[in-house]
């Protein structure tokens, strides 16, 4: 057994340099559940969804600052943590953020919105 030990920080270090593969995620919304002129709010996930005129908009509710999850105020995505102010569509208002937000691609399925993360 003490002869394997040796063999010990190479395996930790295997471990800390190779990637770590993320499951598939699924993420599945009723369209029931979306009025229009509304936004869902997942902020575990980080994901926003607007059901507006152009029809349903997915986001990542990210701020692009600095990674601090957005507030929904008044038509606009507001981070609570330096300002930044995004509009629904995710273009920059105010900074200090400079990128808009991460569109997120969906599709809907039997009358589902189902977001793969
Ligand atoms: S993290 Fe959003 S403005 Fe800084």
């Amino acid at each position: 057994m003490l002869k394997l030990l040796w063999l010990t920080p190479f395996v930790l270090l295997y471990k800390y340099l190779t990637p770590k593969v993320k499951k598939d995620k699924v993420i599945t919304i009723p369209v029931d559940k979306l009025p229009l002129n509304s936004a869902y709010l997942i902020k575990d996930k980080q994901i926003g969804i607007l059901n507006g005129k152009e029809g349903i908009t997915v986001l990542s509710i990210a701020c692009t600052h600095l990674g601090c999850v957005l507030n929904v105020e008044n038509d606009k995505f507001i981070c609570p943590c330096h300002g930044s102010t995004f509009d629904l569509q995710g273009n920059v208002l105010k900074g200090p953020a400079l990128k808009p937000l991460k569109h997120i691609d969906y599709t809907i399925q039997n009358n589902n919105i189902i977001i793969h993360l």
